[in-house]
Order: structure tokens, then sequence, then C-alpha cells
């Protein structure tokens, strides 16, 4: 499948309605960068050929690319239509389909342009477009019908008189195009007066009047078209992300109290059984075992891993920590570049100094370990199998607790008569 197609990825604009120093496809949603989810699509889908038009802060937007795509860099940026011809200027010998995707729209699905693309091959198209009809069609480029319901154009919102206003059906920017067509048709494409851009939208009209065969295919979901311009795009596609993750692990098995106030990102691993409940903050790539608790008000911050049965409970940020099997921290506290062993018991109120101001040293803390309320562990620093701490102890660094030695006090010392 899909072969004989090439996909053109545009990703050039500034992304000026961000007002961000930032590019627009760098902004994450759900922990990960927009272009990131374009990315994968495309992976999943196995074109021939893919290629990336960068312009905006391309040096640093194309570290986020995968090997095998090829950059073009628009150097300037003069619409989509003038990003096409860049990256066309990539694929002088190909013959075939040529895709269109739009890297400010991350919720798209490969099922959604499977059946794009094969609307467009069946059907012998010249162009075939995913369009979709929204109650607040504002922001978008409206699809223009003859009197037949033929497609014959499309017109940017801020071209449209009143009555194009009204049309509800808008266009997703996705498209797919005989590339012989999609050459030519580019040459006739005039500079938008207004905005001083090549529209890549003009080439329906172009192609209509030609008497070309043009096609529209309703995307089945207007979430998924959802077209990323400002902050506030960014924050509603969170929130559909986010329901997608929930859902997801909710489908594997996992109990989540309440999806409307459980923050997963992007790639986050839970197995059966566990339960998260309110107000948590699990963030990207974070693995959980089995029958854990975690949560309410916990943060786990990127590198952490916890084994079976762990519990962590309230107000407990963890950052780049293992955490192994049926280990206990259920009460507030912060838990930094650690290693915890099995069945330790985490007091209330502990925190790991992992930060001495240059750089971020590890704590160890062996199985069976009981680390009384309010300690504060200084890394680098070991808590050996079964010691103990008292509560309020001061650990310094570099002072290790051997195995069952309980320690007490500020810096604490050995218990006297243990
Ligand atoms: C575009 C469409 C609009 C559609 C909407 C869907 C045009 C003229 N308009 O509008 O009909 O409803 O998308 O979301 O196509 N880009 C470049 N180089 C440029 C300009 C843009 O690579 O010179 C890239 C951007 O990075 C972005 C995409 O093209 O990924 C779309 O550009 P954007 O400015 O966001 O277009 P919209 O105003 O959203
Ligand atoms: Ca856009």
């Amino acid at each position: 499948m899909n072969k004989n197609i090439a996909c053109i990825i545009l990703a050039a604009g500034k992304g000026e309605r961000m007002k961000s120093a930032i590019p627009k496809i760098l902004h994450p949603i759900c922990g990960r960068p927009l272009l990131g989810y374009v990315l994968d699509l495309v992976k999943d889908l196995k074109f021939n050929q893919v290629i990336a038009v960068l312009g905006h802060q391309h040096a640093e937007v194309r570290k986020h690319l995968a090997p095998g795509i090829k950059v073009l860099v628009q150097k300037r940026l003069l619409g989509t239509a003038d990003a096409v011809r860049v990256a066309l200027s990539g694929l002088k010998n190909f013959k075939g389909t040529v895709l269109v995707l739009y890297a400010d729209i991350p919720l798209l699905k490969k099922e959604t342009i499977q059946k794009l693309l094969k609307c467009h091959l069946e059907n012998k198209s010249e162009a075939t477009l995913l369009t979709a009809t929204l109650r607040e069609p504002e922001g978008y480029g409206r699809i223009l019908r003859d009197r037949y319901a033929s497609i014959c154009g499309i017109v940017e919102d801020r071209d449209a008189d009143d009555f194009q206003k009204n049309i509800k059906e808008i266009n997703t920017g996705i498209m797919c195009f005989h590339k012989d067509r999609l050459v030519s048709g580019l040459k006739s494409i005039n500079l938008n007066k207004r905005k001083k851009e090549y529209y890549l939208t003009d080439i329906i009209e172009i192609f209509y009047k030609k008497g070309y065969l043009l096609d529209a295919l309703k995307a089945p979901d207007i979430n998924e078209v959802l077209g990323i311009n400002s902050r506030q795009d960014l924050a509603k596609a969170n929130k559909i992300m986010q329901q997608r993750i929930n859902q997801d692990l909710m489908r594997e098995g996992v109990t989540i109290v309440d999806p409307d106030s459980t923050f997963v990102g992007f790639g986050v691993k839970v197995a059966r059984d566990t339960t998260i409940y309110p107000f948590t903050v699990i963030e990207r790539d974070v693995k959980i075992g089995k029958r854990c608790l975690v949560g309410p008000f916990a943060h786990l911050r990127e590198g952490t891993i916890l084994d079976d049965e762990v519990w962590v409970g309230n107000f407990l940020e963890i950052c780049r920590a293992k955490i192994s099997q049926k280990t206990i921290a259920k009460h507030f506290g912060y838990l930094g570049d650690t290693i915890i062993g099995k069945n330790v018991n985490i007091g209330a109120g502990t925190v790991t100094a992992n930060f001495d101001g240059r750089k971020k040293n590890t704590t160890v803390i062996k199985d069976r370990a009981f680390i009384g309320c309010d300690t504060v562990l200084v890394a680098p620093v070991k808590i050996g199998r079964g010691a103990v701490t008292g509560a309020g102890a001061v650990v310094v660094k570099k002072k290790n607790i051997a195995d069952g030695v309980t320690v007490v006090g500020i810096p604490a010392r050995p218990l006297k008569g243990k």
C-alpha cells in the first residue's frame, strides 16, 4: 500500500498567532511537539518519499525529524503554494500521487488518510480534498460549490464575503493530487494581494476551470482536522489528545477515577489494575507497573519507573527515579535521581536533596529500608538494606548508612545502644 505516493509536510510557517519565540510546531501537546504527531502518521503510512518543507527556525525544527525524511528549505515564506513548489523541486523524477499534510494538524488519524488516498485513486481524480463541516468555521478556508454541488474553489476566511463566511464546509488543508497536474496548476497561481502570499487553495478553482475531476471526502471526526494556529487551539488539541490517551489506558485495564482531572503524557505505559486518582500529572514516557496506586495530587516526571504494587500518594513529586515492588511513598515529598529497592517505606515529607548547585546527584535506598518522616537525604548517598532513619534526620552526602543501621538527628548518626 501507498506505493507511488509522495508525501509533503508543510512546516515552514512562523505561527505568528502563537506569539512565541518557539516555532509553532515545536509547542507540545501531552508533552510532545505537534510535529511529532504528523511524523508518526507518516511513518505508519509508509510512503515512497517524504519531504518536509522547513523555513522558520529550520535548524531547530530539523532536529526533530526522523531519518529518511528529505528536508527542503523555503527561504521566503511566500505561502502554502510556494511551499509545495519548493517540495516538488525534490520530486523531479517522481510520478504518481502527491499528498500534502500540514505540520500544524496533530490529531489526524491514519485511517482517514488511507480513505482519502483510496477515494482519490479509485475515482482517478486530479485532486481530492479532505473537508469537514464545522459549526464554527471561523479561521478556515471555505469550500465553494457550484450549482451542481461540485467543488469549484476555496476562499480563505480573510478574503470571504458575508455569504461565503456562512459556509460551514471547510478546507482541512489535507489534499492529494495527480503530480503532473499539481506541477502545472501551481504555475497559474497568482499572488494574493492582501496577504502577499501564494495560496495552494487557489489551485482548486484553476482545476475546476480546466474541467479536472475534483473530489472531496468528509473527515469522520471534526476533532481530527483541528489546525493549531493559536494558544487556544493548542489547549483544545491538548484536551482531545488527553482524552484519547486516557481512553486507551482504561481500555487496557487501568482505572482512572476521574479522566477529566488526570493528565497523562504521550507514551506513558501503565499496566493492568493500577488506579490513578484525580489531579495527577504523569509526564511523557513514564512507566508504571501492575496494581499500583498513584495520586491523588502526584506528579510523576520524566524518567520515572514504578514496578508493580508501588503506592505513591498525595503531593509527591518523582523525577528520574526507579522504585521497586511494594515500596510505599504515600504522603508529600520529593524523590529525584533516586533508585529505591523493594518493600521500602518512605515516610511523609521525605526529600532527596539531589542538586548541589552544580549537578544532580543520585540517592540509592536498598530493600526494606524505613525512611522516617521528614528525612532529608543529601545526595550522593546510599541507605543500606533494612536501614532506618529517624523522623527529621538529615543524612549528609557521602555518609552512606550501612545495612540494618538506624540513624537519627542532624547530621544523622547511628543511634547509640543499637
Ligand atoms: C490553511 C489553508 C486554509 C485551511 C487551513 C486548515 C491556505 C492558503 N489556507 O490556512 O484554507 O482551512 O490551513 O488548517 O493554504 N506553511 C509553509 N510555508 C508558508 C506558509 C505556510 O510551510 O509560506 C505551512 C505552515 O507551517 C503550516 C501550513 O503550511 O503547517 C498551513 O499554514 P497556515 O499559515 O497555518 O495556514 P492557515 O491560515 O491555517
Ligand atoms: Ca494552520
